[in-house]
Parts: structure tokens; C-alpha cells; sequence
């Protein structure tokens, strides 16, 4: 054999051996634990043959604890670029394989490069996460490691997606890096996330609590709102980040792909026109509302058991991704409260940065008065929902379908917030208050007066009814552009985000905005 096919044959050896990780033993235990291996989880997530790997002979340089006897090529990472549904991604999977997936300063090198070139090409960046944490071998070089991870997430954040997938344990500050990224998912029964785990809580606050009750996909997906999605494994995750992307652009400075559709855009969806029961305080589905009006009734709902009196997601508009928010009347009364208000915020500031123009259906009673929502911080959390809207500079359609009362008016993308089209049902209601709330204020007295108060309520709530609970008064004044029959509501909308596909529409120059976080 000539010298350089003996040299091709060591490649060829070396990259076998780099693909076995840290060894068949421990992608045995791996798969024992129901878990891919780092290589498997790439494979199913790219384009068959499109990974293209990077440094795969980085080995780490650590000399502590005997650590220079033990090294593994890779170094518990694999890093590169590959396609999905022909669009260029940056990949990084932490292999559990080797040395647990901790971090090591080679570890953070390896991730910081694949950051880096999707910044300089600008594609999105997506994270599988499976690791002990911090090499605890590398001491301060793993932190540091860490935090130049975090640097180039914040740096990023908005100009390039982030996707974050936790498939396996994910604690201490390594949390972090996901959390600054645009999108987390976690696989249930596999995957959590913590500050700090089970012994340290006990010795600190003599709470017992397990890794799953502390920090699983459940805690995060509906107490914590840390992760957006909650998936029973590792495919459906890894699918779900392909469909994600297919709603994004590449980077802050493209659009959205445009995706042709077969469903007629001037579809008429005769049930919107008997949805709305007679009752005002008796509710509908909202998810009836958006499925009936999006293309193929197809939506991709992000955070959808967390503060679910507002839906958040993605979904098209002839062939035009949008990001909708929508009041759920179905859930609280669709009341918005502190985490309606936080979910739907960041929802609405991805979609503004990333040029995903924005839909809002709006069924909504006001905010959540008392107590509880008041020392909650409901002002603040109220006020970076209000911000977001009108901040955003993308298209923005909104249709109010029933209730819009008070500050909530205000909020939920009104004409004020700069809002582009603002339409309205038959049956929208638009005022300072409910019509109970205000009878009482404006004829308490009177009230008590009365001969008869029950009938004297009824009559003044009819007076302020017809006055007030109708979309005529608001658009009297231009603040809703045209009620429309709900049937319709398809059609108006996509006409009016073609109308919007070249808005130009840019905020004051400043270093960065001061949002009330
Ligand atoms: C070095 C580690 C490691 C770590 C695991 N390993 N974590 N090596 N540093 N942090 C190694 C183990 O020695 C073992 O090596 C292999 O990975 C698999 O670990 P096991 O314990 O056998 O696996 P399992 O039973 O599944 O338990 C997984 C685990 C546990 C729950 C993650 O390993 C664990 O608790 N690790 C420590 C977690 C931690 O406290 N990390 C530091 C967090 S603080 P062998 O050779 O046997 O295969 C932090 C600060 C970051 O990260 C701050 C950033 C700002």
C-alpha cells in the first residue's frame, strides 16, 4: 500500500474512532436510558447526507486529576453544518458519551465556533443539550468556556434563530444558554433543568423534592414557562424543530419562506357566523377561530399549556407566516394576567425581530384584578406586553371578535400601537368597562334608590349596551378600519397582509431599548 493510502486508511480509522465517542459501553447505556446518541439525534435531524462536522479531532487539554490519560476525540460535542428541508442550519449535540457531556474549555471552543460562523452566514443555530454540566476536572476554564457560550447567545439573539433541545439533564448555570435562545423543548420523562439539583434544595431548604417535580418538561412547559414545548421523545422533538424553522427566516435581514397553499384564499367559514353565543358571558373556542381561518387549519401553538388564556403560535396566511396571539375566552375568560402578558410579549418580539408579521384575534374582559396579580408585578408584566406591540414595526392585522375592554383595548394591538388594519365582528364590544362595571359606578346611588334596582340595572345596562357594546363607536372615530362579517374573516385578513408585504415603518435610533423587564 502506497504512503498516502496508508495515510487515508488512518483517517479513516481515526474518524471511526471519533464516532464511537466515549465507547460502545456507554452508547449502549445511552440507548438503555431511551436516549440517542449525539451523532443519531443529528442524523435524524438534517437532510439525509447533509452534516458536515467539524472539528472532530479536537481533544481536550486538561492535565488535572489524570485527565491527560484519558481523552476522547471530539471531545464530547459534535459540532457542524448541514440542510434542513434544504435550508442551511449550525448543529451542536452535546454527547453524553463522553465524559457525561460536560463542559470543557475545548467543549465551549468547539460551540462558540459553530455560533460564530452561523453569525458570519447568518443561518440559525440549533442546540441539542445533554450534559453533566461544568467539567468539573477544568475548574474555572469550564466556566469560562460557559459564559463565552453565553456571550455569542446574547450577541445573536435576534439575529439569527436559536433553537434549544434538552435531552437529558441540563443544570447549574449550563440553563442558561438555553434560556437566552429563542425556543427550548424538552422530551418528557428524559430531560430537566435546574439551578441547582435535589441535594443541594434538601441541604439548603430541607425541601424533598425530586429531578422531575424540580425541573422536568412538565414543571417548565406549565409552571416556569422556561420551556416552550414538552414532546414524549427525541424524534417528535427533533421534528418539531424542522417545522419551527420552516415558519422563520434564515436571519433578521430575510423573510419567512413562502410556502403556496392550495386552501382558497377566499374560503368563507360559514360557522364564524353563528360562533359567538347570545350570552356575553358564556364562551366559545378561540382555536375553532384560528383554525378555521389559517391556511389548512394548520397551527403550530408555541407555550400552549402554559398561561393558556392567551394562544400564541405560528401558522399562514395564504402562504404568508404569521405569528398570531389570540385571547382564549374559553380560559380565565381569556383575562390577561402576569404570564399571559410575558408569553405573548416575547412571542410578539421574536416575530418583530425576525420579520414574521403579526395576527391578533381579540376576545379579551380586561386585566386580572386583586391581590395576587398586583404583587405579581401585573403593571410590568402588563406593560412589556403593551411595549412589544408597540415597539413591533411588522404588519400587524388585528380583529377584534368580541370583548375589548379597557387597558386590554389598548393592548391588544390597537390602532394607537401603530396596528396596520384593525377590523371588527358585528358583535365586538369596545368601551372603558363591561357593562355591569360601569352601572355601577355611573348609578351606584341611583341604584340604591331605585324602587326596583334589578329592573333600573337592566335598563341603564340596555342604554350603555346599545351606547357602547357594538364596533360602531370605535369606528366612528377610524380606530377599527372596517367591521366585517366573521365568515369572511380568512379573506379580509389576507388581503390585508398583502396590502402590508412592502410596509416600511422603522423606531427612533437608540442603543437599545430600556423594555420593563
Ligand atoms: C465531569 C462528569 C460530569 C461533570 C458527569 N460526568 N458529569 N464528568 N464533570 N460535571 C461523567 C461521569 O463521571 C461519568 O463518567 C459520565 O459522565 C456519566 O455520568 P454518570 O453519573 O455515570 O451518569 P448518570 O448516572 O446518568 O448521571 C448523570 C448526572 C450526574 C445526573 C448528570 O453525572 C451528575 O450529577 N453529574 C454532575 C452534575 C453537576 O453537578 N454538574 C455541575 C453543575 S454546576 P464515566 O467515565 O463513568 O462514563 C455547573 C456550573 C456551570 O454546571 C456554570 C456556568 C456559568
Amino acid at each position: 500500500m502506497s504512503q498516502q493510502l496508508e495515510q487515508i486508511k488512518a483517517l479513516i480509522e481515526l474518524r471511526e474512532k471519533a464516532r464511537l465517542g466515549g465507547g460502545q459501553k456507554r452508547i449502549d447505556s445511552q440507548h438503555q436510558k431511551g436516549k440517542y446518541t449525539a451523532r443519531e439525534r443529528i442524523n435524524m435531524l438534517l437532510d439525509e447526507g447533509s452534516f458536515e462536522e467539524f472539528d472532530m479531532f479536537v481533544t481536550h487539554r486538561c492535565t488535572n486529576f489524570g485527565m491527560e490519560k484519558q481523552t476522547f476525540l471530539g471531545d464530547g460535542v459534535v459540532t457542524g453544518y448541514g440542510t434542513i428541508n434544504g435550508r442551511l442550519v449550525y448543529v451542536f449535540a452535546q454527547d453524553f458519551t463522553v465524559f457525561g457531556g460536560s463542559l470543557s474549555e475545548t467543549l465551549a471552543l468547539k460551540i462558540c465556533k459553530v455560533l460564530d460562523q452561523a453569525m458570519k452566514v447568518g443561518a440559525p443555530v440549533i442546540g441539542l443539550n445533554d450534559s453533566g454540566g461544568a467539567r468539573i476536572q477544568e475548574g474555572v476554564n469550564a466556566l469560562a468556556g460557559y459564559t463565552e457560550i453565553f456571550q455569542r447567545n446574547i450577541l445573536a439573539s435576534g439575529v439569527i434563530p436559536q433553537i434549544s433541545a434538552i435531552f437529558g439533564p441540563c443544570a447549574g448555570g449550563a440553563v442558561y444558554s438555553p434560556a437566552l435562545t429563542d425556543f427550548n423543548i424538552m422530551t418528557r420523562g428524559t430531560s430537566y433543568m435546574f439551578l441547582t439539583g435535589p441535594s443541594v434544595v434538601k441541604s439548603v431548604t430541607g425541601e424533598d423534592v425530586t429531578q422531575e417535580q424540580l425541573g422536568g418538561a412538565s414543571v417548565h412547559t406549565t409552571k416556569s414557562g422556561v420551556a416552550h414545548f414538552a414532546v414524549d421523545n427525541e424524534v417528535d422533538g427533533l421534528g418539531l424543530i424542522r417545522e419551527l424553522l420552516s415558519y422563520m427566516p434564515q436571519n433578521n435581514m430575510e423573510e419567512p419562506p413562502y410556502v403556496p397553499t392550495d386552501d382558497p384564499i377566499q374560503r368563507l367559514e360559514d360557522s364564524l357566523n353563528e360562533i359567538i353565543p347570545d350570552n356575553p358571558n358564556k364562551a366559545y373556542d378561540m382555536y375553532e377561530v384560528i383554525g378555521a381561518t389559517v391556511d389548512d387549519g394548520k397551527f403550530l401553538e408555541v407555550h400552549k399549556d402554559y398561561a393558556k388564556n392567551i394562544i400564541v403560535g405560528f401558522a399562514r396566511f395564504g402562504g404568508t407566516a404569521v405569528g398570531i396571539i389570540a385571547n382564549q375566552p374559553k380560559v380565565l375568560a381569556g383575562v390577561l394576567d402576569c404570564n399571559a402578558s410575558r408569553k405573548a410579549a416575547r412571542f410578539i418580539r421574536f416575530c418583530d425581530a425576525f420579520n414574521i408579521p403579526l395576527v391578533t384575534f381579540v376576545d379579551v374582559p380586561g386585566f386580572l384584578p386583586g391581590t395576587q396579580q398586583e404583587y405579581g408585578g401585573v403593571i410590568l408584566h402588563g406593560a412589556k406586553l403593551l411595549y412589544a406591540y408597540g415597539e413591533a414595526t411588522v404588519p400587524k392585522v388585528t380583529v377584534t371578535l368580541r370583548k375589548s375592554y379597557g387597558g386590554a383595548y389598548c393592548v391588544m394591538s390597537s390602532k394607537h400601537l401603530r396596528g396596520d388594519i384593525n377590523y371588527a365582528w358585528p358583535s365586538a364590544e369596545i368601551a372603558v368597562m363591561g357593562p355591569s362595571g360601569a352601572i355601577g359606578i355611573l348609578y351606584g346611588k341611583e341604584m340604591a334608590a331605585a324602587e326596583d334596582p334589578a329592573a333600573f340595572k337592566a335598563e341603564k345596562e340596555k342604554e350603555y349596551r346599545d351606547a357602547f357594546a357594538n364596533p360602531y363607536n370605535a369606528a366612528k372615530y377610524g380606530y377599527i378600519d372596517d367591521v366585517i362579517e366573521p365568515r369572511n374573516t380568512r379573506f379580509r385578513v389576507i388581503r390585508a397582509l398583502e396590502q402590508l408585504s412592502t410596509k416600511k415603518l422603522s423606531n427612533p435610533a437608540k442603543k437599545h431599548d430600556n423594555l420593563p423587564l
